[in-house]
């Protein structure tokens, strides 16, 4: 089965030198690429800049912005079996790019922002057979949140984790994530390493595209 899996940050520009962005380590989607990997999946993990090295047998294929991430998860998504949607995609970009260097004033400088690409919700509307699972990182209501979420973009999976609780969210080791699926079952995992809740989070995918084939 064919995966494509997303990770890390995405960088949004507003000048050569300087961008938006986030502190996610990618951690988590390779992770998730190589329990795929693992599991015989034939994986693709788009990824922002991150300093990990690639799961053996994994197709690395670096983007920085969003725009950029959503093209190349389009561009596979035909005889894809799943896509899991692990990066944090920044929401907002510089509405301008300057080419030249912004130069300091003396003043206060506005930055006017628009949304970037919602790739999970487009994901939603045409995804056909594929599973599609979302990451949902909260601060707060995380099941009420993630179920929400589940619901208004049209996923199979939505793993919720609480990103400012102990052990839990950007840079760590480990993850305590609430699953929720199609049918409103909510599990609520114990902390786990980010490669046992991957290898977690493939079995419940290849579940869900077994039943999927039997129907
Ligand atoms: O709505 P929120 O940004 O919290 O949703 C997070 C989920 O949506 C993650 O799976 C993330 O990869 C995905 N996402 C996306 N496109 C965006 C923002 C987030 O696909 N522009």
């Amino acid at each position: 089965m064919k995966f494509i899996v997303t990770a890390g940050p995405t960088r949004e520009f507003l000048d050569p030198f300087r961008f938006i962005s986030n502190p996610s380590s990618g951690k988590m989607g390779f992770a998730l690429a190589r329990a795929a990997r693992e599991r015989g999946g034939e994986v693709a993990l788009i990824s922002g800049p991150v300093v990990l090295d690639p799961p053996p047998g994994v197709e690395l294929v670096p983007v920085t912005s969003a725009r950029r991430m959503r093209d190349e998860v389009f561009r596979r998504l035909p005889g894809a079996g799943a896509v899991i949607m692990a990066a944090a995609v920044s929401d907002y970009r510089p509405a301008r790019y300057s080419r030249k260097k912004l130069k300091k004033g003396p003043g206060r400088l506005s930055l006017d922002l628009v949304r970037t690409p919602d790739i999970l919700g487009e994901l939603g509307r045409k995804k056909g057979e594929v599973v599609l699972v979302g990451f949902s990182a909260e601060t707060e209501n995380i099941v009420d949140n993630a179920a929400e979420k589940l619901k208004s973009k049209n996923l199979d999976l939505i793993v919720g984790n609480d990103i400012s609780a102990p052990g839990s969210g950007f840079a760590a080791e480990t993850n305590r994530a609430v699953v929720i699926d199609r049918t409103g079952v909510v599990e609520e995992w114990p902390l786990l390493t980010k490669n046992e809740l991957a290898e977690r989070i493939i079995d419940r995918v290849l579940t869900i595209r077994a039943g999927r084939g039997r129907s």
